[in-house]
């Protein structure tokens, strides 16, 4: 019987209901699934204070301590590990999970695959935990984002009043339901089936293959265009903040000032930079864009960060 370990954090339950689906296959397999706990507990719903002020830690990858996490096996076969991204980064609880040294013990020498639940943007995302499970010395074979398929900036709306009100629900009345629809979520479970067949052949090798020509990878070009660009400045921002919060600055103000730039970025900026790169620039760079997607799409990771 083939051990798998599923590990994710979840704060609404979105992921633990992708993370259920997609192992619903695997029906004669031990699975150890596990969700794992910080030792102190991000708000939810959030304010909108903490949920800016967690940006800098996020983006600067600090990881935070996780409550105890008990593993059935010391070794297992396969690791599906589900995340969020979180400011272009992944969730600190996630790289807090890379901090354990119990995980990275299990990481070793094993197949990983990575299931994500975000709103549209977690390709950065995906080249830290790339890293992450790389210097873990695991090997990561595979990789099934779900997304939010609603218009980018409608998406930024919706998203921020579920994470703000706690509640799935229409803003405003009209506005599409936030986070991940409900048939994608459930679909997932036919990549637990393909991932399962893989599993019991032995050709976990040949698993993204199968998971790209399915269909289930859509990168849109102007996603692929802003996380080219807004990662850069987030780090910026991130480290801007932390030292001037050092240096005896008043955080909440730095954080603040973070958050009009945020709005003023996604939603007076990007439309237009976007229109000029869609008429100026993307029709000359067509095959550039189609080997970025299909680096995205797949499991390796590019050292000399050029994509
Ligand atoms: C603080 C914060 C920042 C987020 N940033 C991003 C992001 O950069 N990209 C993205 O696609 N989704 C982002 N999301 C959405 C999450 O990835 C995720 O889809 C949502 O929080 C639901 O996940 P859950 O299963 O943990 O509840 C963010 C959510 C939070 C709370």
């Amino acid at each position: 019987m083939k051990k798998i370990l599923a590990i994710h954090y979840s704060q609404t339950g979105q992921l633990t209901d992708i993370m259920n689906n997609f192992m619903s296959p695997f029906t004669d397999a031990d699975i150890d699934f596990i969700k794992i706990e910080p030792e102190t507990s991000f708000p939810f719903p959030w304010s909108t204070a903490t949920f800016f002020d967690a940006m800098p830690e996020t983006v600067m990858e600090h990881g935070m301590p996780l409550k105890s996490i008990s593993f059935k096996h010391e070794q297992y076969d396969l690791i599906v590990l589900g995340y969020q991204p979180w400011f272009l980064s992944p969730s600190i609880p996630t790289i807090g999970l890379f901090h354990q040294e119990d995980f990275l013990k299990r990481i070793k020498n094993t197949p990983v695959v990575t299931v994500i639940g975000s709103r549209n943007m977690w390709l950065n995302a995906q080249e830290s935990i790339k890293l992450q499970i790389q210097k873990a010395g695991g090997k990561l074979i595979g990789n099934i984002p779900l997304i939010d398929k609603t218009n980018n900036l409608v998406s930024a709306f919706t998203i921020l009043h579920w994470m703000l009100k706690g509640k799935k629900t229409k803003k405003w009345g009209i506005l599409p339901l936030p986070g991940i629809a409900e048939a994608d979520i459930k679909g997932v479970s036919k990549m637990g089936a393909l991932l399962k067949q893989h599993l019991s052949e032995n050709h976990l090798d040949t698993f993204q293959e199968q998971v790209i020509s399915s269909g289930v990878i859509n990168i849109s070009t102007n996603i692929l265009f802003i996380e080219g660009r807004a990662k850069k400045l987030f780090i910026i921002w991130a480290k801007l903040i932390l030292k001037k919060a050092a240096n005896g600055g008043k955080r909440s103000f730095w954080v603040n000032f973070f958050k009009y730039y945020l709005v003023i970025a996604l939603f007076v900026v990007s439309p237009i930079v976007l229109t000029i790169y869609t008429i100026f620039v993307r029709p000359f760079t067509v095959t550039q864009i189609k080997r970025k997607k299909a680096y995205y799409s797949n499991t390796e990771l590019q050292t000399n960060g050029k994509v």
